[in-house]
């Protein structure tokens, strides 16, 4: 039987370009708007239905994502805690996820990407149940930030490289990775880059060039959000609180997520609301349970 696939993810890093925020609390569990940042990427695995989820974090803040989080049981998924000594690479992730990966196919998301956009989790979804390693790609206009894909006529990606000098084009390779089983034998063959980290970029090139990598375009009306400086970080807070203020619906929000996916039913949703009793937050638990038939989105 076909194993589900696992979802990784990575919150390490040292975070320094936000300094002083970033000194005592790590970058991914600051406020994104109304939400610790990691409740994002979290949500990201949880609507392309991945329910085994292993975060990946620096010594100093494990017990405060496990005070955030726990161990899943009350939003319906499996969440496990692994350390990250010293951000040696994105690659990094597979081989300390080695034994919780044990043979399935896995997902990567970075804990500080923020994605959004019209048919997203549909996309996801799909995505999640196929065989095919797919990762995406977003028009961006500093493409020297980032891994850059370029991409031959017939809009096949052909090569992929880290922060190139010379981008070949605009379209940089987003931090959420769907791959094989085989993504374990291939991260230990990445050797580190002269910034001296085992490169994400290298890691998929080697799949580009086994012929076995889907370049996946982000559609133009999606948002994929950088929470890398101080603007950058004012600027997603401004879109989750325009999105949310406007529509009355709450992005990355796990237990709406979990309790729209049958994951946890009507009475367990309330419980956890009774937790947030001053909060907006618990009523807006409360309401979308009163509005089901009215919203079922
Ligand atoms: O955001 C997408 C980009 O992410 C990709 O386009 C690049 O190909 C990829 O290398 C990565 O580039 P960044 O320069 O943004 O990576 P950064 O070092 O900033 O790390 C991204 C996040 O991952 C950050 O929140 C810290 C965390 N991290 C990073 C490293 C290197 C870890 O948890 N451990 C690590 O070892």
């Amino acid at each position: 039987m076909k194993k589900d696939r696992k979802g990784i993810i990575l919150a390490g890093g040292k975070g320094s370009r936000l300094y002083p925020l970033t000194k005592t609390i790590c970058k991914q569990l600051l406020p994104l708007y109304d939400k610790p940042m990691i409740y994002y990427p979290l949500s990201i695995l949880m609507l392309s239905g991945i329910k085994e989820i292993l975060i990946i974090v620096s010594p100093s803040q494990k017990e405060l994502f496990k005070g955030l989080l726990g161990d899943g049981n009350e939003w319906g998924i499996k969440i496990k805690y692994a350390i990250q000594k010293e951000p040696n690479g994105l690659v990094e992730a597979f081989i300390i996820g080695e034994e919780f990966i044990n043979g399935s196919s896995v997902a990567l998301i970075l804990g500080d990407n923020f994605f959004h956009g019209s048919q997203l989790s549909e996309k996801l979804k799909k995505i999640n149940l196929q065989n095919r390693n797919t990762i995406f790609a977003y028009p961006v206009k500093k493409p020297e930030s980032f891994g850059i894909v370029e991409f031959n006529k017939d809009g096949n990606a052909i090569s992929i490289v880290e922060k190139p000098s010379n981008p070949k084009s605009n379209f940089a390779i987003t931090g959420l990775y769907f791959y094989d089983q085989s993504v374990i034998e291939k991260s230990k063959k990445v050797f580190p880059s002269e910034r001296g980290e085992l490169e994400i970029s290298s890691l998929n090139q080697m799949y580009l060039e086994e012929h076995n990598l889907h370049v996946e375009l982000l559609p133009r009306g999606s948002a994929w959000l950088d929470t890398g400086t101080f603007d950058s970080l004012q600027e997603a807070n401004i879109y989750i609180r325009s999105l949310e203020k406007r529509q009355g619906l709450k992005i990355g929000c796990p237990e709406e997520i979990s309790w729209r996916q049958a994951w946890i039913n009507d009475d367990q949703l309330k419980k956890i609301a009774k937790k947030f009793p001053k909060s907006d937050y618990g009523d807006y638990l409360i309401n979308i349970m009163k509005n089901k038939d009215k919203y079922n989105l």
